[in-house]
């Protein structure tokens, strides 16, 4: 047969490798060119391709290779890049949602309440705590008593513009000091605050009078308060027929809040922090138990 990777030369006989079976014999050709050829760059490229490349296992981790590459740094890469901009996505859409619109989206939600929940332990944990539940002169922001109201648009605007901030549309509403400025005299005080810790069944101060402070209480405060002592989220003024104290139940200490008046001060924070970020605070308060 002739050698056809070597078309010159002559049929060289009819070399064989000394197999046989059943009369056919195996003949010894050189393998072609061609082929080993290949076989030679494929070598070389393995080569090449474990310096290049990462390639070996070590006892601990690998051969990194002179490029460098790694399949996975390119995946989390991509995967960052796709979360970034699933967040700006994201974040937008809760700049342009209501809060109602963002409580309807179970997404849109667990976004918000991701983000509020950081938000609040950088900017509203200093003083309502890091659980939000507040302390003396800071409300707790996980009950259900509000003194500006507890759905998530009122808390929306509270967070927005805050109370006695010095923004345009804070809340307003101070309380009189009504001892300091002489509206009332020292016994009228004792005997109004006297009367207002009776509403929760509270000892009042030693010796005043509740029935006069009934009186006192009509015409002073229950303008504010109501009539029944039950607050009124339009004015600020706290219900103060419950259990609930902002600036303490013992006797001295409602005296002085009658005496002097409080006057809490909650910034605004339109302007200071960006409207999804403010959505999300509004959202993230409203479900920490006490939303209405
Ligand atoms: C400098 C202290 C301070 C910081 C910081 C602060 N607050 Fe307040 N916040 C107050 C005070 C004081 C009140 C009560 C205002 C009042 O007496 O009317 C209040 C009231 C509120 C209320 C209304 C509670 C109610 O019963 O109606 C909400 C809601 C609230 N804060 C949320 C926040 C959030 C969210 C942040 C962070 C972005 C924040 N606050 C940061 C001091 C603060
Ligand atoms: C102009 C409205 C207004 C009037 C009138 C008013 N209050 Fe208030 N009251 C408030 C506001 C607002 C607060 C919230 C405290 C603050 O200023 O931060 C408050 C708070 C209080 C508190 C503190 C409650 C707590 O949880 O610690 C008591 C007690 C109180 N008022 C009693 C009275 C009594 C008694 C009178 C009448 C003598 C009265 N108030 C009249 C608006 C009013």
């Amino acid at each position: 047969m002739a050698d056809t990777a070597n078309p010159g030369t002559p049929p060289a006989g009819p070399e064989t490798t000394g197999h046989e079976w059943d009369g056919i014999a195996e003949y010894n050709n050189p393998l072609p060119r061609w082929w080993l050829y290949g076989l030679y760059a494929t070598i070389i490229w393995a080569f090449g391709y474990w310096i290049a490349y990462p390639a070996w296992p070590l006892v601990s981790g690998y051969t990194g290779g002179l490029l460098g590459y790694s399949q996975r740094a390119t995946v989390l890469g991509e995967v960052a890049a796709v979360r970034r901009e699933r967040d700006a996505r994201g974040q937008a859409q809760l700049a342009s949602a209501a809060v109602a619109e963002i409580r309807a989206d179970p997404a849109l939600l667990r976004l918000a309440l991701a983000t509020g929940k950081a938000a609040f332990g950088d900017n509203c944990a200093g003083c309502h705590g890091s659980a939000a539940t507040g302390r003396q002169g800071y409300p707790n922001l996980q009950d259900d008593e509000w003194l500006w109201g507890g759905t998530a648009e009122a808390i929306e605007r509270t967070i927005r513009f805050g109370a006695r901030s010095g923004h345009g549309e804070a809340h307003v509403g101070d309380m009189p000091a009504f001892g300091r400025d002489g509206i009332l005299t020292r016994a009228e005080v004792e005997a109004v605050a006297s009367y207002v810790l009776s509403l929760s069944g509270k000892p009042g101060v030693a010796g005043a009078k509740p029935d006069k402070g009934a009186e006192v209480f009509a015409g002073n405060c229950a303008g504010c308060h109501g009539e029944a002592g039950k607050g009124n989220p339009e004015m600020g003024a706290p219900n103060l027929s419950d259990a609930i104290w902002l600036y303490g139940s013992a006797p001295e200490q409602v005296v002085a809040t009658v005496t002097n008046g409080r006057k809490g001060v909650m910034p605004a924070w339109e302007g200071r922090l960006d409207p999804a970020t403010i959505k999300s605070l509004a959202v993230y308060v409203h479900s920490l138990g006490g939303g209405k």
